[in-house]
């Protein structure tokens, strides 16, 4: 992978936030990988020609996250969480789908982002973020205000698998004759939503989600229905900051099954990437800056918390 200056200005921006934690991600550090299986519906496969939304049951990881990068950072803090999924397809290769539990990304290019991360930074001599300087930002930039809305009302989930998650950038579904329909993912927990009262999350221990994601898949497996809303006319197709109209048509995709925490990944010099770009034939990617700026990021990172290249 070939990263450029923006690339590393954007892991400065959130090495400067978060501070750097070496072998750990510059966001998304604390988390959990989890074993899974894949499985699309009927209509997966008139949607899409893409390998793994025909038939078979496929193999998948997926590793729930708090959004900060700071790996000792509590449970309970208020963070969009992560949700990101390998499926292994038929030829060898793997495909990732990245979500985020918020509805809308703070950002449509790099340059912003980048912009945003400065005038939100805690200060250091508060540890509080400079209201006036985020409100300066999002007067300039009103599109960023459902991400920061979002993100300032955020629930403190009960679960990892309480929470819907949201790919935010638009794909080209390719069906078998050629055309092509944009959409995006969402993940619907089938627990239903769960937050913690703000009496539970003072009690909450550090680490409590990992170990009621731990005790849970004890118990049962955790699903997730995997739906694409699919794109109106004039919807962009390139703004990850714009949420659709909800009565956009959705597609039932697949349905991912959570069944044990996984150790099968991640040990040794196995180094895990989930890069949203990386699609097989039969899934297109949009002009979205945004997404064209996550995996030269993501390498920086992954160049960062270990000296080993990323392995698929
Ligand atoms: C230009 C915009 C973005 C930048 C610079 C960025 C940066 C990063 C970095 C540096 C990592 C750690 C990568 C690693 O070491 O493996 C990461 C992980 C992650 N990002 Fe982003 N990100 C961006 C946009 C997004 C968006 C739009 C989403 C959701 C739709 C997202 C969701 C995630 C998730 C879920 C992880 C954790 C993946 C894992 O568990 O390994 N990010 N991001």
């Amino acid at each position: 992978m070939v990263t450029d200056d923006i690339s590393e200005r954007l892991v400065d921006g959130l090495n400067a936030t978060y501070g750097r934690h070496p072998g750990h991600r510059a966001a998304h550090a604390k988390g959990m990988l989890c074993a899974a299986t894949f499985t699309p519906t009927p209509d997966a496969a008139s949607l899409s020609r893409a390998p793994h939304l025909a038939g078979d049951t496929r193999r998948a990881h997926v590793r729930f996250s708090n959004g900060s990068g700071d790996p000792t950072a509590p449970d309970a803090a208020r963070d969009g969480r992560g949700m990101a999924v390998k499926i292994y397809l038929p030829d060898g290769t793997t495909t990732d789908i990245v979500a985020l539990s918020l509805p809308a990304f703070f950002a449509r290019t790099p340059e912003d982002l980048l912009a945003f991360n400065e005038a939100r930074r805690p200060d250091p001599s508060t540890g509080q973020p400079d209201l006036a300087k985020v409100g300066a930002y999002l007067a300039e930039h009103p599109e960023a205000v459902p991400a920061v809305t979002a993100a300032v009302t955020h629930p403190i989930p009960a679960s990892y698998a309480a929470l819907t998650y949201h790919a935010l950038h638009a794909f080209g579904f390719v069906a078998a004759g050629g055309s092509v329909r944009y959409g995006r993912y969402h993940f619907l927990p089938a627990a239903g939503e769960a937050a913690l009262s703000d009496d539970e999350a003072a009690g909450a221990a550090p680490d409590y989600l990992v170990a009621e994601l731990t005790e849970r898949l004890a118990r049962a497996p955790v699903v997730f229905d995997v739906d694409v809303q699919l794109a109106g006319d004039g919807d962009p197709v390139d703004d990850p900051t714009a949420p659709w109209p909800d009565a956009r048509e959705v597609v039932r995709l697949a349905r991912l099954e959570i069944v044990a925490p996984a150790h099968d990944r991640e040990v040794g010099g196995d180094v895990l990437v989930f890069d949203p770009t990386r699609v097989p034939d039969g899934i297109t990617l949009s002009a979205d800056p945004i997404l064209h700026a996550r995996p030269g990021a993501y390498s920086v990172s992954v160049a960062r918390r270990t000296a080993v290249e990323s392995s698929r």
